[in-house]
């Protein structure tokens, strides 16, 4: 019998969890931590540094070995590597987290879900439609053995939970409507020429990995450690702008308070198309189905200038820079990442319809984010945004990108992931990759 399936059935009479590298947890258990390996090593890592430091990190990759010496001062034991599809063939791997650039998430999210390892992974889970129903697919196969978040740790604010509270018990009455938006922009007129060569730690080929070639530019590593993204997430084959940027938190705080499954349509208008960038100006629209609590609603994406309207003179949404809003039968509920304000529609609104909660039926905080992950990995593998809560979510906003391109509304079949209205559109749901990158390896 094999080391790990001779645990497993040793385990299972004695209520422990084994995890894929073969580390028991439970009572009695030898090591109650998680054989990491962290995959984009500087930058946003950074952030996760100190929750890490509490596991083992045993792997350590970046495609630039600066970053990597910067990486290792802080997890000096881990091994190290230059390419991502190397580190997921170290042994006895429990978990990886996932900090590189947009354009590779889908594809070390998913290779590490077939190598049985939990994942969390930065957001954008995915650049196109096709990347993320392939991801929330291989997670979906293997939910009852693995644990998976996707980086919006905004979703721990107590916000998220009370602005859910607020429309499931009725404040506003039945729920019409949603919308999210973000003022980011950043204009960038195409790929940036070719400029100088990549410097011998940064392995440029690497970078590029699954993306069309493009010539190395010095600018597109300028940024600030954790912002770098603001440098390459705005091109087409890097990223999908303020989509996959604050789209993936904003649109979060709305998405959290639908339980919303995949929409049935997409509409988008904006910037004229640019082959190369991403539109600054956005607005895209979809119809999502009615739920068991709620009939089917739209809701709208705005972003780089564009703006719903206020549904009152005195509140002015263009100062609240990433906001939601839902409006209901009975009024209007507005929100940023950690305040609310309630409008009823009427004067004398009583609020009788509000069935509000008592205190003990409060949605329960979620405290420290990554931590949530490393417990459920740990435990009852449950998280507040796994893969297939916010691998839906980005789905329906690539989709918009996707009517985008086309020009015009698209319908949708998400039971199949096609366009059924425009055969020609089914091209933009999905990336071409360069030779020798598969995403389902
Ligand atoms: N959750 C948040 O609030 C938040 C904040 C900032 C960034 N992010 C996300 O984190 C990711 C990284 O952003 P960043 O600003 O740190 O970018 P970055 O360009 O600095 O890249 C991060 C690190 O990954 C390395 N890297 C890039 N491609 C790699 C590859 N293929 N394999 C291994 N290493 C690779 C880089 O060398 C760098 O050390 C982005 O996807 C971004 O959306 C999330």
């Amino acid at each position: 019998m094999q080391r790990r399936q001779f645990l497993q059935t040793a385990a299972a009479g004695a209520g422990l969890l084994i995890l894929p590298s073969g580390t028991i947890f439970g009572a009695n258990a030898p090591s109650n931590k998680l054989n990491i390996a962290l995959v984009g090593a500087h930058g946003r890592a950074t952030a996760h540094y100190d929750g890490l430091a509490g596991e083992n990190v045993v792997a350590l990759c970046d495609v630039d070995e600066k970053h990597l010496d910067l990486a290792s001062e802080k997890f000096p034991k881990a091994k190290r590597y230059v390419d991502w599809r190397k580190c997921l063939e170290q042994k006895h791997l429990d978990a990886v987290v996932c900090c590189t650039t947009d354009h590779t998430h889908a594809f070390v999210a998913n290779w590490a879900l077939n190598r049985g390892l939990h994942v969390y992974c930065e957001k954008p889970l995915g650049n196109c439609v096709e990347e993320a129903r392939i991801v929330r697919a291989t997670y979906l196969k293997n939910k009852s053995k693995l644990a998976t978040q996707v980086g919006t740790q905004r979703h721990a604010y107590e916000n998220f939970n009370r602005v859910r509270e607020l429309i499931l018990d009725g404040a506003i009455g039945e729920l019409k409507e949603a919308c999210a938006w973000g003022n980011r922009q950043i204009r960038r007129p195409g790929y940036l020429p070719p400029e100088g060569k990549p410097p011998k730690t940064l392995h440029y080929d690497l970078w590029i990995g699954p993306s069309p070639m493009h010539p190395y530019n010095p600018g597109y590593f300028s940024g600030q450690p954790g912002a770098n993204c603001l440098q390459w997430n705005m091109y087409w084959d890097f990223g999908t702008g303020q989509i996959g940027d604050m789209g993936s938190h904003t649109m979060d705080l709305a998405w959290n308070a639908l339980d919303a499954g995949l929409p049935t349509a997409a509409e988008a208008t904006g910037d004229a198309f640019n082959p190369e960038v991403t539109p600054v100006e956005l607005k895209m629209t979809f119809q999502i189905p009615a739920n068991e609590w709620r009939p089917a609603i739209p809701v709208t994406w705005y972003q780089g200038g564009a703006m719903p309207d206020s549904p009152i003179d005195c509140i002015d949404l263009k100062k609240i820079g990433h906001g939601a809003m839902f409006k209901g039968s009975k009024g209007f509920l507005v929100a940023d990442f950690e305040r609310r304000i309630l409008l009823p529609n009427e004067e004398g609104a009583d609020m009788t319809y509000y069935n509000r909660r008592p205190g003990e039926k409060l949605l329960p905080p979620i405290h420290h984010f990554q931590k949530e992950w490393f417990n459920a990995c740990k435990g009852d593998l449950k998280t507040s945004c796994d893969f297939d809560y916010n691998g839906r979510m980005i789905e329906m906003m690539l989709l918009g990108l996707a009517a985008y391109r086309a020009g015009k509304a698209l319908e949708y079949d998400g039971a199949n992931g096609r366009v059924t209205n425009d055969a020609g559109a089914d091209k933009f749901l999905r990336r071409d990759y360069r030779k020798g990158w598969t995403l389902n390896g």
